[in-house]
């Protein structure tokens, strides 16, 4: 595969069985990770957990790639060999955010639009030479609430609009440096709304992506598509349940998302990380998508792993455990056989 075989590095993203851990956090939300476990931040600690994830034997088996944070993909492993080899050394692509961040929308109060464009097509140049294959921008839709009286202007059809063309222009701007672009229109789960504003919502954000994406003459077959889930909001009284959670997404996604887009990576998105896999398999059971059907994950794949790690180069190798089992279980839901697994499991402990 040449650095530019686009369509292939696409379709090997989203290959049968595997997903892509999303290690992309920018430094003050590892920070906040970190936190969480009651470990500092420096760049040494930041390096040796990033260490800890990619170096994990038969990572590479579930995970087709990996999207690295800017400081990340300049950092190396212990032995001196930079994470993109060592990641590339075990089958995995190198991947890199490539966006500033999220901002307050100007005009539009409580919504976001995500900065990065200026500079764009020479960072990404710089980022093929260290040996990234594809790229990550993250657009975040906020919905507003349901118990507010004017909740239906969040989103504003200004901060869709906005951060469709922003998907787009940053999708061609890859596209023509060399890098596999994965679009991310992230619809929040925060909030007490249903899952059907989230449906509409969810609608709404991707029709208007694609839209974009065609005007700028983004090559479908070249990309991939990095979506939430249609899911009640978390503080929604009434929770919808995985088999609801999986036909409403499917839905969605097959009235809005064009065939020729090769594969659909959702992201977790504060999903519990059993959830995220279970709602995985229940698409992935239903069958008859015409694109594959895999996972980006953060949370989902690295909270065991880091709650394990402590920060303490002693818990590695059970860290490391934790990241195993998680991708192996995302691995088997790609396939619809994370259910079975989980049964045949729980018959053997019984
Ligand atoms: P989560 O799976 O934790 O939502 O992270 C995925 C991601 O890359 C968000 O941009």
């Amino acid at each position: 595969m040449t650095t530019n075989d686009l369509a292939g590095i696409a379709r090997a993203m989203v290959a049968s069985g595997r997903g892509i851990l999303a290690a992309d956090e920018s430094t003050s939300t590892i920070e906040k990770r970190f936190k969480g476990i009651g470990a500092g931040c420096t760049e040494e600690l930041r390096r040796a957990y990033r260490d800890m994830l990619f170096s994990t034997r038969g990572l590479g088996e579930y995970v087709s790639g990996v999207i690295l944070y800017d400081e990340t993909l300049r950092q190396k492993s212990a032995d001196g060999t930079p994470f993109a080899a060592l990641l590339a050394q075990n089958g995995i692509l190198p991947g890199i955010k490539v966006d500033a961040g999220a901002k307050d929308m100007a005009s539009c109060p409580g919504e976001k639009i995500t900065e990065g464009l200026d500079g764009l097509a020479k960072r990404c140049a710089e980022y093929v030479t260290l040996g990234a294959k594809f790229a990550k921008w993250r657009a975040v839709i906020t919905i507003g609430s349901a118990g507010v009286d004017n909740a239906r202007a969040v989103p504003s059809s200004a901060c869709i609009t906005a951060n469709a063309h922003a998907l787009a222009r940053y999708a061609a701007i890859c596209q023509a440096a060399g890098l596999v672009p994965i679009v991310e229109p992230e619809v929040l789960m925060d909030g007490d709304h249903s899952i059907d504003r989230c449906e509409e919502v969810g609608a709404w954000a991707l029709r208007e992506t694609f839209a974009a994406l065609t005007s700028q003459r983004v090559v479908l077959e070249h990309m991939v598509l990095k979506p939430s889930m249609v899911i009640s909001g978390k503080d929604c009284a009434k929770q919808a349940g995985i088999q609801e959670v999986a036909v409403r997404t499917l839905q969605t996604l097959k009235r809005t998302v064009p065939a020729a887009v090769p594969g659909i990576a959702f992201l977790s998105g504060g999903q519990g990380d059993e959830l995220a896999t279970a709602h995985l398999d229940a698409m992935n059971r239903i069958g008859g998508a015409p694109w594959a059907l895999s996972f980006s994950y953060g949370r989902a794949l690295q909270q065991p792993a880091l709650k394990a790690w402590k920060g303490s180069a002693a818990n590695v190798a059970v860290a490391q455990r934790a990241l195993h089992h998680r991708a192996r279980m995302n691995g088997l839901a790609t396939l619809g056989q994370y259910r079975a697994e989980l049964e045949k499991e729980l018959g053997r402990a019984a």
